[in-house]
């Protein structure tokens, strides 16, 4: 839902990948048919898969995955700028999933991703397993990024890259867990270092935004098109993503980001052991969204 430039470039990911049937929403038909008229050349010669751009909602119907990644507005200070425009938008959205595709994995992309995905579990009435945020996810593959390059190494030398709680300002990575190779990053790295990566991971989608004039599209793509593969070919994917807490981590009735176990038929929510400065930094994670979502 939402055929924009991250919509339409998961939309090429899945059809060029022969994954499955892909339909692109948009309430600009034209914008529609047009990635579908550009996205169809690039299916494989021997797919029995199609692409069909339109602007009926009700085409999502049985769908197996559902992508939110529609967006109205322009990030300015931060992702929080686009929660007015966005909300009643998504809330839409969640009714007619809840008609037409009551079984779908939901993948929420659409920011303030942490907020968006917390109103289309409630207002879509899904079992909250299956409404997942894509937030954290990417900020740990940019942790990992930053961490090569603080280290000098491939991306390939660093395991463990994980980020946790909001995809916004009160994000906690995990740096108690990093590694370079088998060595615990933590121990190479002083407070100093871990300051500057830490402001850097929290900046980096402006940094995107100042050098594109864009906000990012292939990084969100590529981890909403894995997670897509997970939940149609079953290979269990371990990722992390916003997804409604019931008293994991000691957080209730609030979305943001922990560790998944995306399968074919159920993602499981793990419980990983945290650093009591990491544990107390995801509370306060958890209070600030819980604020925002009483706002709306
Ligand atoms: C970013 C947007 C996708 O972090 O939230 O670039």
């Amino acid at each position: 839902m939402g055929s924009g430039k991250v919509g339409s470039t998961i939309g090429f990911l899945a059809a060029s990948h022969n994954i499955d049937d892909v339909t692109l929403i948009n309430d600009h038909k034209n914008k529609a048919v047009g990635e579908e008229l550009d996205i169809s050349n690039a299916i494989p010669e021997d797919s029995q898969f199609s692409v069909v751009g339109t602007d009926d909602i009700s085409k999502i119907k049985d769908s197996k995955v559902v992508v939110i990644a529609a967006n109205n507005g322009k990030i300015k200070t931060g992702r929080m700028d686009l929660l007015k425009g966005n909300l009643e938008m998504t809330r839409d959205f969640a009714k007619n999933i809840q008609k037409y595709a009551q079984d779908a994995r939901i993948l929420v992309i659409t920011n303030p991703v942490d907020i968006i995905t917390y109103f289309v579990q409630k207002e879509s009435k899904l079992p909250r397993e299956n409404v997942m945020g894509l937030g954290s996810n990417l900020d740990s593959s940019r942790l990992r990024y930053l961490l090569a390059k603080e280290l000098d190494t491939k991306q390939s030398e660093i395991h463990d890259s994980l980020v946790l709680g909001e995809h916004g300002d009160t994000m906690v990575p995990i740096l108690s867990r990093a590694k370079y190779g088998q060595k615990l990053i933590s121990e190479s790295l002083d407070s100093i270092q871990k300051e500057k990566i830490t402001n850097d991971l929290k900046r980096y989608w402006a940094k995107i935004v100042a050098m594109k004039d864009v906000s990012s599209v292939f990084g969100i793509s590529k981890i909403a098109f894995d997670m897509i593969d997970a939940v149609l070919n079953g290979d269990e994917l371990s990722t992390p993503a916003s997804v409604l807490l019931e008293g994991e981590y000691g957080i209730s009735d609030v979305c943001l980001g922990v560790p998944l176990v995306i399968g074919k038929n159920e993602t499981k929510i793990q419980e990983i052991e945290l650093e009591k400065s990491e544990y107390d930094l995801l509370q306060n994670s958890a209070k600030f969204l819980r604020k925002q979502i009483m706002n709306c």
